[in-house]
């Protein structure tokens, strides 16, 4: 077979194999997305055996699951390839090794999207290798490689992988000067972010939006909520009123409050009696350091997606720290026209474009009249 109909054999099962990954959102994290599917090529065509995804923490992973299901079928690996969007691992953890499921199927071949930078878990290539496994990386396929973007940002930058979400008007404007916000998006798109909230670990606003809208930062109305996301303020000098939404909330889902070191400590009583965790944060100066921060939810809560759900304010602080990795924003069909109203992001003077940051389109969805676009940092495109 020549490279480009490989290729495009290769594109086309690992993009099923990453639409499967991505079903677990919200499921298996701190664990990585894995979809894998198993095949053989015959001329152009593969005549699909079985296809798996990892669709629990601490349950079995993609390959396991594909391999499974070419028994379910009746169907005998030997001599297959396997498709997986993340390099087997070769290490017991949770459950026994990927490698030695792929070797005990007799699969031909391996092809792999993405290197796993995970130490324990590192060596499945060459394990595979050392078998006398066929074994290829490809980039064939984008969404097999990103699929595992959050999983890997964390491991090697230490950090959540942080999603910025807002809705807009065709103008880019995300309140009026006034700050009126609700509604510029449509239902539907309000109950993607309310899906998209019962998948994250953490939900961050600032005191701007608390003390404006008294936002709940709950999902609600979806049918299968996957996760509590622990919903967070940054409010440096602990003026989040106390009969605000998140903090009579606090004992239904987990709210933190981000102040600065120093506030006083009786300060944080009413809102510490009330459920909430107030952490004296790091400062740079008379700011939040963001960035420790959101280092410390990695380690201490794990924490793999962060949303934030914030004004110009925050979203400029994080877009300025470059800690944004995902935008997703929400365009309606309106227009404010109005120089003073809000942008998602004041914070930066900037002269010329060659300073400003960058990033690639991931998606594009349609809501009724509202479009959500989806874009990655472009740092984070592939290893
Ligand atoms: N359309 C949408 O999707 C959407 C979503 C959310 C909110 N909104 C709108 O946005 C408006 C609120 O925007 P906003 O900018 O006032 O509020 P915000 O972004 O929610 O919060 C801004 C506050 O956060 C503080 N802050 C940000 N980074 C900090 C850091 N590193 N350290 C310490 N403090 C930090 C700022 O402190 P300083 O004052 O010291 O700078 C400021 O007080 C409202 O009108 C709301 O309706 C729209």
């Amino acid at each position: 077979m020549n490279d480009r109909a490989q290729r495009r054999i290769d594109a086309r099962m690992l993009d099923i194999a990453a639409r499967l990954a991505s079903r677990a959102r919200g499921d298996v994290e701190p664990d990585p997305l894995v979809g894998c599917v198993v095949g053989r090529v015959r001329g152009d065509e593969v005549e699909i055996l079985g296809a798996g995804h990892h669709r629990r923490f601490g349950e079995a992973h993609a390959e396991v699951e594909a391999l499974r299901d070419c028994q379910a079928r009746g169907a005998d690996a030997t001599g297959a390839t396997a498709w997986v969007t993340l390099e087997p691992c070769a290490h017991f953890g949770k459950t026994p090794p990927c490698v030695n499921a792929l070797l005990e199927a007799r699969v031909g071949e391996v092809v792999i999207a993405r290197r796993d930078p995970h130490v324990e878990a590192a060596g499945g290539y060459e394990k595979l290798t050392a078998a006398g496994v066929r074994v290829r990386f490809t980039d064939a396929s984008a969404n097999a490689i990103h699929v595992s973007d959050p999983f890997i940002h964390r491991l090697q930058e230490k950090r959540p992988w942080v999603i910025a979400k807002w809705a807009q008007s065709i103008d880019g404007r995300i309140a009026t000067r006034t700050g009126e916000s609700k509604w510029i998006s449509n239902d539907r798109s309000r109950l993607d972010v309310h899906r998209l909230r019962s998948r994250v670990d953490a939900i961050l606003t600032g005191i701007g939006t608390v003390l404006k809208d008294d936002p709940m930062l709950t999902a609600r109305d979806v049918r299968c909520v996957r996760r509590t996301a622990r919903r967070i303020v940054v409010d440096p000098r602990l003026e989040t009123p106390v009969e605000c939404k998140l903090v009579q909330s606090a004992q239904a889902a987990p709210v933190e409050i981000w102040c600065a070191e120093g506030v006083a400590p009786e300060k944080a009583r009413p809102f510490e009696e009330r459920g909430v965790d107030v952490i004296a944060s790091p400062v740079i100066g008379d700011r939040i350091d963001l960035r420790r921060c959101l280092e410390r939810l990695s380690t201490e809560r794990e924490a793999t997606n962060v949303l934030v759900e914030a004004g110009a304010g925050l979203l400029g602080a994080l877009f300025q720290a470059d800690l944004i990795d995902e935008v997703r924003a929400y365009v309606a069909p309106m227009l404010v026209t109005d120089r003073e109203a809000m942008s998602p992001g004041q914070s930066a003077v900037v002269d010329s474009l060659s300073d400003v940051a960058r990033f690639e389109l991931a998606e594009t969805r349609r809501f009724g009249d509202d479009v959500r676009l989806r874009y990655r940092r472009l740092s984070n495109a592939g290893d």
